[in-house]
């Protein structure tokens, strides 16, 4: 099936094949096409240019799209989609005063949403996720990558993990699965901690790794959760079954994890909000990408990544969502781009620089998504009638989406 995409107001993020992530020199520039074509091919983009040079016959259907704006879908490369039920009692507790830190230190927390998932069948858990991936596809996410680390158990992790799978295979969507055992230590081992990163390491993980659950490995790396040496043991260990690290760090304390982060050839390093200049300096001449989460620091009223400074100092940077019940129930990534450009002083094309190609790149995603090159997936938003695509951040918490187009396929 061939469909022609004609007099489209401007084409955003035309990338030549091989470009696979954008450096900080660069992101303020993002190529586009005025009056443009785009031309697909079942779930590939086949070409594309101004319209003046349009000479192409036999396509299957033509959509014209004056006034309207096209560019790649979003990739949301740090989410957690999939958990049970809602934490709305702890943004009531945080609103009355108690702090994450203090929530979480009664029981509350990552350990609350664990609770409830290990207590939630399966079936139960597609459903609620099924719900979130829908709303987050409609929203314009074309690939995404969920995190397991509610489960806590090998049993609940497991369930969490094959949720995720289920979600690959039925959905449209790009999907890439973490295992995040390592996000907070369960309440029956707060006195021994080396017990459960044991028992990570030589149980659960090996099953992860068995059943092809996962091709990425985070840990959270913050006082009170695992320590940088809890963090490297454990991705030491996944060395074995080659999972790739991508990896929470610095978001409220810098206690050197993304130094060895960067010594186990992490593909990303997310949160960031607390940076020391030798962070920053470490991340410089890396393969790893440095990912903010801008709706988290929103939602916790707590200091968003310095991305300004890290951008102007040459590293490349990726936007996502961490969409989660605790620090960010919302997976709206045009809300993520508008937040950028608000709170962190970055312009509307570093944002969709961050939230595009940088965002595919930090899941291994950027040879088939992120940009709109021949031969990646036809996976695109069709925006509304708008008068630039500056407009998209400027009229924030609105979503400014016609159609969104998910390989070839209208969602
Ligand atoms: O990325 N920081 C660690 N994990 C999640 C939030 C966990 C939660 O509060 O449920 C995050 O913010
Ligand atoms: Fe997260």
């Amino acid at each position: 099936m061939r469909i022609l995409y004609i007099n489209i107001k401007e084409l955003l993020q035309v990338r030549e094949e091989n470009t696979y992530k954008i450096s900080g020199k660069e992101m303020s520039k993002l190529p586009t096409i005025k009056n443009a074509f785009l031309l697909i091919e079942d779930d590939l983009i086949k070409d594309f240019g101004p319209m003046e040079t349009l000479s192409i016959d036999a396509v299957d259907k033509t959509i014209d799209v004056t006034g309207r704006i096209i560019l790649p879908s979003w990739c949301d490369s740090h989410t957690h989609l999939v958990y049970a039920g809602n934490r709305e009692q702890e943004f009531v507790d945080r609103i009355n005063g108690l702090t994450y830190e203090e929530i979480a230190n009664k029981g509350g927390g990552i350990l609350n949403s664990a609770k409830t998932l290990q207590e939630t069948s399966e079936e139960e858990l597609y459903e609620q996720s099924c719900k979130r991936l829908e709303t987050v596809m409609k929203m314009g996410t074309g690939a995404i990558e969920i995190k397991s680390g509610y489960g806590l158990t090998a049993e609940a992790e497991l369930k969490m993990l094959k949720v995720i799978e289920l979600l690959k295979q039925n959905y449209n969507i790009a999907i890439k699965s973490t295992f995040l055992g390592a996000h907070a230590v369960p309440s029956e081992y707060k006195n021994n901690k080396q017990a459960y990163i044991d028992k990570i390491i030589n149980e659960i993980l090996p099953e992860v790794a068995k059943a092809n659950l996962a091709e990425y490995i985070d840990v959270f790396c913050e006082e009170g959760y695992f320590s940088v040496a809890d963090m490297e043991a454990i991705l030491e260990a996944s060395k074995e079954y080659h999972l790739i690290p991508k990896v929470h760090v610095n978001q409220f304390n810098a206690i050197g994890g993304i130094k060895a982060s960067v010594k186990l050839n992490a593909l990303s390093v997310d949160h960031l909000e607390v940076m020391k200049e030798e962070d920053i300096e470490v991340l410089k001449n890396t393969e790893t990408m440095p990912v903010g989460l801008p709706l988290c620091s929103y939602f916790l009223s707590i200091p968003y990544t310095p991305a300004r400074k890290m951008i102007d100092s040459g590293l490349p940077f990726a936007l996502a969502t961490d969409y989660n019940p605790g620090s960010s129930p919302s997976g709206n990534m045009n809300l993520v781009v508008a937040t950028a450009c608000i709170k962190m002083r970055i312009t509307p094309e570093e944002a969709i620089n961050a939230a595009t190609i940088n965002g595919a790149y930090a899941m291994g995603l950027s040879k088939t998504h992120g940009s709109i090159t021949k031969g990646k997936k036809a996976n695109f938003i069709i925006t509304k009638e708008i008068p630039s695509y500056g407009y998209l951040p400027y009229d924030f918490g609105n979503t400014n989406i016609e159609t969104v187009v998910l390989n070839g396929i209208t969602i």
